[in-house]
Formats: structure tokens, C-alpha cells, sequence
């Protein structure tokens, strides 16, 4: 049985020659046991009709905002949150340019505006289209978007002219993915503990000790795990986000201590375990009951005591085969710092970011990082959206499962 067996899949189609190909990839498609919903633009309609696709796919093809005659609105909404991928093939420069900069004229591109789930694009032009500057650029930003480009071919063009062009053939694009939908699963039946944000350390009702970070690369993580298939436990310090993926489980807690308490609760029961908080290092030795008031004394001294360290405190309950990650957050001597900390908190893997790299670290929606291993492999990664980390970051830990 294929991996896109009860999958849901958007398939958009432009006006290029190619579309005539998107009638195999919707057959092999629903072949897979896939359910397809056809989006098409005004223009692909001049290259293939309606009625065969929606005879194909059985369900009516979605084109324009409305139905003329009834007023029915067609959600894109709701179709880009239908969908487990959405495939455009055969992807016009017209298209590639309108999503790469958010032109949502058309019922496709505000249905990829709108899409949650991966996306694949297979171009489809003449040579001198695809080489020039404005597509090239178009397609890398759709690239660093998270966008998967399904490279065309090099052959024989309906210009007459050979050259790079054609739109990948269907049965590739289904191995294409398959093969990505099979990754996705590598976690599959494995248990994962993270933890992400920061904590706050209470000083009073309204005061507290805490730090700039998000949240948003421990759940950029928890999301990656479970969309591979991972039952995750995501201990989260206070932050404005939620989990998507209903594999995951948020417990909410406030100081390193409760977060410790809820990591010990579920560590013996995980085979991975990120560690990818800002925990503060201290708090307040003698949290006040009631607000400390300015008028009533000098400036107040805060005695601080030493917060636990939550990643050593696992790294010593360690069981052989469970894999344990930690993060280091650097501004200076990052290398030795970072492997420091390896050892020290008996980790088997630590990710290294530093507040140095620009868009890296706390608040942003990329990072910059290295990871070192306890056999001494170093791998150092580009500047990417923390999403795309999250996704090198787990490769790494799967290939060590
Ligand atoms: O949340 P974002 O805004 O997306 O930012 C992401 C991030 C910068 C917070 C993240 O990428 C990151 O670097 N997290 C770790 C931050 C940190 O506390 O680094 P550290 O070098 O001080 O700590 C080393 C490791 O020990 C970390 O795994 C940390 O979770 C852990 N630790 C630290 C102190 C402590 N008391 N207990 C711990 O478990």
C-alpha cells in the first residue's frame, strides 16, 4: 500500500502545456488511495477541462471564489487546512512569481497562501523562462519558505528547443512524495519530551526574573517531531503559542522548578529528550506574597539561589538507550563552551547558537547553529527558518536512534 494511501492532497494546476501531465498525476494519485482536490487557474483551464479532472478525482474542481449561479464561496481557508500537501504541477512563472510575493488574485494562489501543510511546486516552462534572474529568484524564495521545488527536467520543449524545462514526469513526482511522506515517519512509535520558552522566577505577584526567549525553536521542534509521527511531550514556559499537531502534548509551567518536576514526570518513559528551554540559572531566594512597594523602602536587595539544572539533572537518569539533546546559547567562546556543556551535562548531542549570529537565537524566526556530537562530529548549518533547524535537528537525532 502506497504512504499517500488516505492522504489529502491539493493539486493546482496552471495554464502551461504541461497540464495535460497533471491528468496522469491526479490518476496515480487517487490510484495511491489519495484523496485529490483539484484547484486550477483560469488559465490551466485553457489547457484541460473541468470535467475530465473532476471525473478523475471525483469531486468538483475548485477554480473561482464563487459558483456563478448559486453564490456557494469556495473556502481556501478550509482547503489549505484540508490538506496534507499541496502539489503544484505544472507551476507557471506567472504563478511561481504571484505566490513567491503574495499576488492572490486567483483561487490557487490564496489557497497556497493559506495552505498549513508542505508544499511541492514542478515548473514548467521554456528554457529561457526558467533561466532567467526574476524565476530563479522567485523559486529560491519559495525555497525559503519552506517550499519543496521539484526540479524540471532537461529535454525536449514544446517550443521546439531543448533545454531544462519540463515538468518533472508524474510517476517521479509521486516517488518524489513518497519518499518524503516515508521520512516523515521515522519517528513513528518513538516518545519525545521538549522543552521550550523561557522561565519566569517569581519576586513577587507581578515581578519576575525571566529572559527574551519565544519559545518558537522548541515548538518548531515539538511540531517537527510530530509530524514525523513522535508522541511528544512539550514542557513549555510561559509563551504566546500554541501546538498544532494534536500528537502533542503542552504541559504549561512558569519556574525551572515546576519544569523540572514535569520533565522528571515523563523523561523514564521517552527515547528523546530536547532540552531547548531558557531556564534561568537563578531565583529569587524569598518570592514576596505581596507586591513590593516603591514607597515603602530603599531599593530592595533580591537574594538569589541557584535554579536547578534540568538538562544535567536528566543527563545523570540517563538510560543507555535514550538520546539526550541540549542546546547552548552562547556570546562568546561558543566551541568550547558548547562542548563543555556536552560533557558536562552527560548529553549525547548539543545544538550551538549564538546571540553573535545575526537572526539567530531568542525572538526570531530563524537560527544559526552547530551541532556537536560526543564522538566529536561537528556539523555547521546556514541561517535557515527555525522550522527548517528543527527539521536538521531531528534528522540528526534519527540517524542516531
Ligand atoms: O525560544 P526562542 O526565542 O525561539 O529562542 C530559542 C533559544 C535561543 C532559547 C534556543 O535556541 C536555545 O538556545 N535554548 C537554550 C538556551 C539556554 O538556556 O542555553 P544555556 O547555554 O544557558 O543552557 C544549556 C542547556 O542547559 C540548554 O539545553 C538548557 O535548556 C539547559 N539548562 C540550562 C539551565 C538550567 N538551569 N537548566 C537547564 O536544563
Amino acid at each position: 500500500m502506497s504512504i499517500l494511501s488516505g492522504k489529502h492532497i491539493i493539486l493546482g494546476i496552471c495554464g502551461g502545456i504541461a497540464a495535460y501531465k497533471s491528468v496522469s498525476l491526479l490518476r496515480l494519485f487517487i490510484k495511491a488511495g489519495a484523496e485529490v482536490q483539484v484547484v486550477i487557474t483560469p488559465a490551466g483551464k485553457e489547457f484541460i477541462t473541468p470535467v475530465t479532472l473532476s471525473a478523475l478525482s471525483h469531486k468538483p474542481v475548485v477554480s473561482e471564489f464563487f459558483t456563478a449561479n448559486t453564490g456557494e464561496w469556495h473556502s481556501h481557508v478550509d482547503l489549505g487546512l484540508w490538506a496534507d500537501c499541496m502539489v503544484i504541477a505544472p507551476a507557471t512563472a506567472s504563478t511561481i512569481g504571484k505566490m513567491a510575493h503574495g499576488i492572490a488574485d486567483n483561487m490557487l494562489v490564496t489557497t497556497y497562501l493559506s495552505a498549513k501543510s508542505p508544499v511541492f511546486v514542478a515548473p514548467a516552462m521554456d528554457l529561457d523562462m526558467m533561466k532567467h534572474p526574476s524565476t530563479q529568484a522567485n523559486l529560491e524564495l519559495l525555497s525559503s519558505y519552506g517550499n519543496y521545488i521539484i526540479e524540471p527536467e532537461t529535454g525536449y520543449l514544446a517550443s521546439g528547443l531543448e533545454g531544462k524545462g519540463r515538468m518533472e514526469e508524474p510517476e517521479k513526482i509521486v516517488e518524489y512524495l513518497e519518499a518524503y511522506f516515508s521520512s516523515r515517519c521515522d519517528m513513528e512509535g518513538k516518545k519525545v519530551l521538549i522543552t521550550a520558552g523561557p522561565t519566569h522566577e517569581k519576586i513577587d505577584p507581578v515581578r519576575f526574573i525571566g529572559n527574551y526567549s519565544s519559545g518558537k525553536m522548541g515548538y518548531a521542534l515539538a511540531e517537527e517531531c510530530a509530524n514525523r509521527g513522535a508522541e511528544v511531550t512539550l514542557v513549555s514556559g510561559p509563551v504566546n503559542l500554541r501546538a498544532e499537531n494534536p500528537a502533542i502534548r503542552t504541559v504549561n509551567v512558569e519556574s525551572a522548578r515546576e519544569m523540572l518536576s514535569a520533565c522528571q514526570e515523563v523523561f523514564p518513559d521517552v527515547d528523546v529528550a530536547v532540552m531547548c528551554a531558557a531556564v534561568a540559572d537563578y531565583a529569587p531566594a524569598h518570592p514576596q506574597d505581596h507586591k513590593i512597594k516603591r514607597e515603602h523602602q530603599d531599593v530592595p536587595t533580591i537574594e538569589l539561589i541557584k535554579n536547578p539544572d534540568i538538562a544535567a539533572t536528566l543527563g545523570k537518569e540517563k538510560k543507555q538507550y535514550q538520546i539526550l539533546v541540549g542546546f547552548a546559547l552562547e556570546t562568546d567562546n561558543e566551541f568550547s563552551n558548547a562542548t563543555e556543556k556536552l560533557q558536562r551535562k552527560n548529553l549525547d548531542m548539543i545544538v550551538l547558537n549564538s546571540m553573535r549570529d545575526k537572526g539567530a537565537g531568542f525572538g526570531t524566526d530563524t537560527n544559526k547553529v552547530s551541532i556537536f556530537d560526543r564522538s566529536g562530529n561537528r556539523i555547521d548549518f546556514p541561517l535557515k527558518s527555525k522550522k527548517d533547524v528543527a527539521t536538521d535537528i531531528v534528522n540528526e537525532i534519527v540517524s542516531r536512534l
